[in-house]
């Protein structure tokens, strides 16, 4: 057994044979499903909405992991949790002097909350909404889309965030995840990790994920 959420980013699966693809990952092993949404403002790419989260919900038992990469995620977190969202993630930029209520509007939709940093937005912001969060997200690139490379230096607010919260709490990094940066985060404290090319581009999906979870 293995304490560490592996969520594994569809937005490197095929997505004329999506069900296909997040069933391959749920027989594999992985823990949550990670969706990645984008609106063509917060970052410069666009990817998918509410319709295909609800899609996904009628084809997976899985945890649904909502990464919300939008302006005024306020609008849009109530349409996203009817349609099935189990975890919803809003960057702390997207939100800054609303971030208290955006996190209110997650919690009284009885899911988890998650708030995450871009690379250049030091991890000291999120300190006063740690106790209201189940969830940090640490971007180890700068979101927009798959396949990039690893920022290290990223990877150095794990601890920092860690002292702060309990065991239960959440700490998951995102971003150019694979057998080797992934050890790099766990051994600081992450304890849930997304990888989206990692593990659609692997011809094992299983050992992919073992790795991600350290069995072997
Ligand atoms: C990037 C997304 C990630 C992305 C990760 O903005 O938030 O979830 O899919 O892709 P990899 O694992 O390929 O870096
Ligand atoms: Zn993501």
């Amino acid at each position: 057994m293995s304490n560490i959420i592996v969520s594994p980013s569809i937005l490197s699966a095929d997505f004329v044979n999506l069900e296909r693809d997040i069933k391959r990952v749920e027989e594999a092993g992985a823990d949550w499903v990670h969706i990645d949404v984008m609106d063509g403002h917060f970052v410069p790419n666009i990817t998918i909405g509410i319709p295909v989260v609800k899609a996904i919900k009628r084809i997976t038992k899985l945890p649904l992991d909502v990464h919300l990469m939008i302006e005024n995620p306020d609008k849009y977190i109530v349409a996203f949790a009817k349609a099935g969202a189990d975890i919803i993630t809003v960057h702390y930029e997207a939100c800054k002097d609303d971030l208290k209520n955006v996190i209110e509007m997650i919690k009284a939709c009885n899911i988890k909350a998650g708030v995450s940093i871009k690379p250049k937005t030091s991890q000291e912001w999120l300190t006063p909404y740690l106790k209201d969060i189940d969830l940090a997200l640490v971007m180890t690139v700068e979101p927009g889309f798959g396949g990039q490379e690893f920022l290290h230096h990223c990877a150095m607010k794990i601890p920092k965030i860690k002292e702060q919260v309990d065991d239960n709490f959440i700490i998951q990094v995102d971003g150019g995840i694979n057998n080797i940066t992934s050890k790099i985060c766990t051994s600081l404290g992450a304890n849930s990790l997304v990888a989206g090319s990692y593990i659609y581009g692997s011809d094992d999906i299983k050992h992919s994920i073992n790795c991600l979870k350290n069995i072997s």
